[in-house]
């Protein structure tokens, strides 16, 4: 939801420029619209199909937002006893709470099983034990799955794969059936479905497929042993277009593929987390200086690589745009930060005009693990949020402060 009306690049109806006048810059802006369109994809894919749409939301857990998906039927895909907090806190329905993650404290489980979530996707033998004997203890039954690492390797950056033999997440493939035959045995857990996830930021539906293809073996072999799956669980990971002219599939294209491999009467969850906010959330940044060194052009922004890290860390791509039409000659340039890490960038060699210094800049689509991921590094106070909906620019989290800072110390 960004465009030109004549020479300023809007958000919804919202020129940026007035967003960075009102609250200043750096600033994350978030599409409402755009995030409702992105569920509401979903919603229609899954249709009458039974099960959720579970938000990820690691992603984005700003309550606003959170409170935004779940008035519109999300579901919550949490890794943490933080992130079920949040989710209550912004009224999600506890029975579409789902919980991963492959370290979860004894903490936690109790929090998560005090606030009735829907189910525990458990990725180990000893969390199965650690979750029975807690139950036990509170006298309650746990619902579970668990997440059966695949082992399909989908061609994304890997730090993000997940689903490839040798990392840390889920059940081994050839312990699954295993591990629902103990759990079948516990007394305080009650078997719901089959979960898993292979990775983020995936643009074609072969790996998915292969990985729904393989899970199906495993429940055709649970069933057999007179364990009944209801719940497919198939997680997140569905690409966005960060570079124009990337081929991105849509949910119902990724349904339309996976539905058919299972019987007819399972239900679904998927976990999309990129997907839903990625494209509706970006970041506005200044120039602050500009200058030419050893043969090269930078411009030096109030953005760090705390407040956006992904380009550092998964060597990210994010376009980079500025916000007023202009007729200044194009130069290869990079936009960097003022902390003092040479990886501390927003991009490299961009052709990008030659913007007056105090000129904005817009990072785009960084809704999904940009705010989530910043840190207060270099004791940068965090940044603040807005959320545009159609001509209304509204702040749903305000700009960290130096008191911030010292918060907790002691
Ligand atoms: N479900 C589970 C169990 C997950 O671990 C994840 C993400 C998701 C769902 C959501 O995946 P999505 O739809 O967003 O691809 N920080 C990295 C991405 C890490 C993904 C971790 N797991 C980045 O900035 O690219």
């Amino acid at each position: 939801m960004l465009r030109f009306k004549k020479n300023d690049l809007c958000i919804e109806q919202v020129k940026l420029s007035d967003i960075a006048k009102q609250y200043g810059t750096s600033a994350y802006i978030y599409s409402k619209n755009q995030i409702i369109k992105n569920f509401e994809a979903y919603k229609k894919a899954l249709g009458s199909k039974g099960g959720f749409i579970c938000f990820a939301c690691k992603t984005n857990s700003n309550g606003a937002i959170l409170k935004l998906l779940a008035g519109i039927g999300a579901g919550a895909d949490t890794t943490s006893g933080g992130e079920i907090y949040r989710c209550l806190k912004a009224g999600f329905n506890p029975s579409k709470i789902v919980y991963a993650g492959v370290g979860k404290t004894s903490e936690e489980i109790e929090y998560a099983l005090k606030s009735k979530i829907f189910m525990f996707n458990i990725e180990s033998f000893e969390e199965l034990d650690a979750i029975d004997n807690i139950a036990g203890k509170m006298k309650v039954k746990a619902k579970i799955s668990f997440r059966i690492n695949p082992y399909v390797n989908p061609d994304t950056h890997s730090y993000i794969v997940t689903g490839r033999k040798g990392t840390k997440f889920g059940i081994p493939y050839e312990d699954a059936v295993k591990a629902y035959l103990t759990a079948k045995k516990k007394k305080n857990v009650a078997i719901v479905g089959i979960h898993s996830h292979i990775g983020s930021q995936i643009l074609n539906i072969a790996p998915f497929k292969l990985a729904a293809q393989k899970i199906k073996k495993i429940v055709d072999a649970v069933e057999k042993n007179g364990i009944k799956l209801e719940y497919i669980n198939c997680g997140g990971g569905l690409g966005i277009e960060y570079e124009e002219g990337q081929k991105v599939p849509d949910p119902s294209q990724l349904m339309l593929e996976l539905f058919p491999v299972f019987d007819k009467d399972k239900k679904f969850i998927f976990e999309p987390g990129r997907s839903i906010i990625g494209n509706a959330g970006h970041m506005l940044i200044k120039i602050l200086y500009r200058k030419i060194s050893g043969g090269k052009s930078f411009l030096i922004t109030d953005a760090g690589m705390n407040d956006l890290i992904r380009p550092t860390l998964y060597e990210a791509y994010h376009e980079i745009m500025p916000i007023k039409k202009t007729n200044a000659k194009k130069v290869k340039t990079n936009v960097v930060g003022p902390i003092c890490e040479s990886g501390d960038f927003m991009g490299k060699d961009r052709m990008l005009p030659m913007i007056e210094q105090g000129g904005h800049l817009l990072v785009t689509c960084t809704g999904a693990y940009g705010a989530a991921m910043s840190s207060e590094y270099n004791s940068r106070p965090l940044l603040p949020e807005v959320l545009v909906d159609g001509n209304k620019a509204v702040l749903i989290r305000k700009r960290a402060s130096y008191k911030d800072l010292l918060l907790n110390e002691i």
